[in-house]
């Protein structure tokens, strides 16, 4: 194989190798781009045919890959000898999961190799050229024509590779393997509770932006400071140097220019008075234009200010209570992965039916249109990477994992004014090595953004001498900015009246947030309030437990467990689960089950 000479950036970490990736492109819905979604050729390969040799070689890394894949070899004669074609094998749908796309690979863990044609004419020859990956699950080797691009692991955030000097104007043919194994050093890990959906699960394109281009950039109020825009801009490319950027506000009647330093990067200091803020009730949004000679961005730019003072969780200022909901990453109607801007358009728009005006984005980084649309809807988010449950604390391989997906999760909504809280983590033991983990992760996540808030969906506890005393003793939550806790009095412990018995000691004066809470009902299985899985039972919990949650001085948001029901292995109590979770309050029909209305209506009586 041509060894290409590409970018490596290799952080290598133990087996942590991340290279060929190039800094993250953002605002790519905003960008002028070529989709290569619709069908792509796939091939199935449980044994990895196509990328280890006979000995467990890597084909992409032996001096003759003849037998990989990524080569995309036909027979030239009679006699020659190639055993795969990828355009006489089957073909599927991206974006999309394939586990729903064909049922021979409902429960598939492996290999699967997708490979598109297409053509590619410049619209100006020394303009460059990147492949950009809405997400692919879990682990995507990425080649160009015979070359390899690159690696990415993590299931669930952006990456892109520059393919300036690959792409031919006819013909080219780029292959992706991608591997959906789960592995106990992964992120997650081994051990969750939802469908292990595998594939280019999110959108696929092509960027073309000047030699020098604007890459990035953060725009957004100045900490807590409503008259002032800061952040900055950064250029990519040879002439990124002291360079003149504009950003122009039209309608705060903000025209500004800068100049970029040796690196590229301009900051953004702006004065700005008056500024409409964006909140629940008005989610403004502001037209901003970004531009440098020969390049510029549009974007949507809503300016709010988050923080917390002692208890209270203050937006623009004012104390707010957060009406929230859990949503995994799905569209139950479908029973598969979400996608897409309808997907996130039914999704928030069944979060408004609510009355809610919160989400928790659990258990990973959710597709892109959902921050976006949020922004325009007016709802608050929390955003999650998947340190789920067990992780491998002490592998600093994989410490590094969850430092990038972190990384690419606030590079990619860092500018949404509808996320106020990024989450290092779900439900993760009181054990120290967890604690070093999580405490990293939380600096970094500061680092990278102290404009928001930080927390992470801790477990509360009995207390030994009086089970129904409930106490929050994870040391970790002395680092966190929101005390969030997941509980499931009434339904993992005890029936709902339990909670009419329990009292909270809470020893920090920090606003609490319950992340989770809920019972799984079947929707149309009725009877009385303690017959476990009917639609009573559920009402019943979500009544004492809202009950109980007012008893909490500090509470100030709720996001129950969850909005819909999702498919899980772990579920296959026969007739009631049958592989699916069933806490939701909209079943896989779309009807709405009868606590939907309880939370609903509790909501209603909260509305400011
Ligand atoms: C846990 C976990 C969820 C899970 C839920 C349940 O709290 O955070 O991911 O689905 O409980 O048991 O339904």
């Amino acid at each position: 194989m041509k060894k290409n000479v590409f970018l490596v950036l290799i952080i290598l970490m133990a087996d942590v190798v991340v290279f060929g990736k190039y800094p993250l492109i953002t605002n790519t819905l905003n960008r002028t781009t070529t989709t290569l979604n619709g069908q792509w050729h796939i091939i199935v390969d449980p044994y990895e045919t196509g990328y280890l040799d006979y000995r467990n070689t890597p084909y992409d890394e032996a001096e003759n890959p003849w037998g990989g894949y990524f080569l995309n070899q036909k027979a030239r004669n009679k006699s020659d000898l190639v055993e795969y074609d990828f355009d006489r094998s089957q073909t599927m749908m991206v974006p999309g999961d394939w586990n729903t796309r064909d049922d021979k690979l409902f429960y598939y863990e492996g290999t699967i190799w997708y490979k598109r044609s297409f053509d590619y004419k410049k619209e100006k020859t020394d303009n460059r050229l990147f492949v950009y990956f809405g997400a692919a699950n879990y682990e995507a080797d990425v080649y160009l024509n015979g070359n390899k691009l690159g690696r990415h692991i993590g299931g669930f955030t952006p990456f892109n590779f520059e393919i300036t000097d690959d792409v031919k104007e006819k013909d080219n043919h780029l292959i992706i393997k991608v591997d959906n194994k789960r592995k106990k050093e992964a992120v997650p890990t081994v051990n969750t509770d939802w469908w292990n959906y595998g594939g280019l699960t999110r959108d696929v394109k092509i960027i073309e932006v000047p030699p020098t281009f604007i890459l990035d950039y953060k725009i957004q109020l100045k900490g807590t400071n409503e008259n002032v825009i800061a952040g900055f801009i950064e250029l990519d490319g040879t002439e990124k140097s002291n360079r003149k950027v504009i950003i122009d506000i039209p309608s705060a009647d903000i025209h500004h220019e800068m100049t970029t330093d040796g690196s590229g990067l301009a900051g953004v200091n702006i004065n700005a008075s008056d500024l409409e803020l964006w909140s629940p009730g008005n989610p403004k949004l502001y037209d901003l234009t970004i531009q440098t000679e020969g390049h510029q961005v549009k974007d949507k730019i809503g300016f709010r200010t988050i923080e917390t003072r002692g208890r209270d969780i203050l937006l623009n200022g004012q104390p707010v209570f957060l009406r929230g909901i859990c949503l995994h990453e799905v569209n139950v109607l479908r029973g598969n992965r979400a996608y897409c801007k309808e997907d996130a358009e039914m999704l928030l728009g069944w979060v408004n039916e609510l009355n809610a005006n919160f989400v928790r984005l659990a258990h990973y980084p959710h597709n892109e249109y959902m921050a976006q649309k949020a922004d325009e809807m007016g709802i608050l988010l929390w955003e999650e990477i998947p340190v789920y449950w067990t992780i491998d604390w002490e592998n600093e391989s994989t410490l590094e994992n969850a430092k990038n997906q972190l990384n690419e999760l606030i590079t990619r909504d860092k500018n949404r004014a509808s996320v106020i809280i990024w989450s290092v983590g779900n439900e993760t033991p009181v054990i120290p090595v967890r604690l070093k983990f999580m405490t990293s992760l939380i600096e970094t996540a500061r680092k990278l953004d102290n404009t928001r808030l930080v927390s992470a969906a801790l477990e509360q506890h009995g207390s030994k001498e009086d089970n129904l005393l409930r106490l929050i003793t994870d040391p970790l939550a002395a680092y966190v900015d929101v005390l969030s806790f997941n509980e499931y009095i009434g339904w993992y412990d005890g029936l709902p009246e339990k909670c009419d018995r329990v009292n909270w000691h809470i020893d920090y004066d920090k606003p609490v947030i319950i992340t989770e809470f809920g019972a799984g009902a079947l929707q149309g299985y009725h009877g009385d309030s303690l017959t476990r899985w009917t639609e009573e039972y559920q009402v019943s919990l979500y009544e004492h437990t809202l009950n109980m949650l007012r008893k909490i001085p500090q509470w100030r948001g709720v996001t129950p467990w969850i909005l819909t029901d999702f498919r899980s292995p772990r579920r296959v109590l026969p007739d009631i689960q049958d592989g699916w979770n069933r806490k939701g309050l909209i079943a896989p029909t779309g009807e709405r089950k009868k606590a939907f209305y309880i939370l609903q209506n509790y909501y209603r009586g909260m509305e400011d």
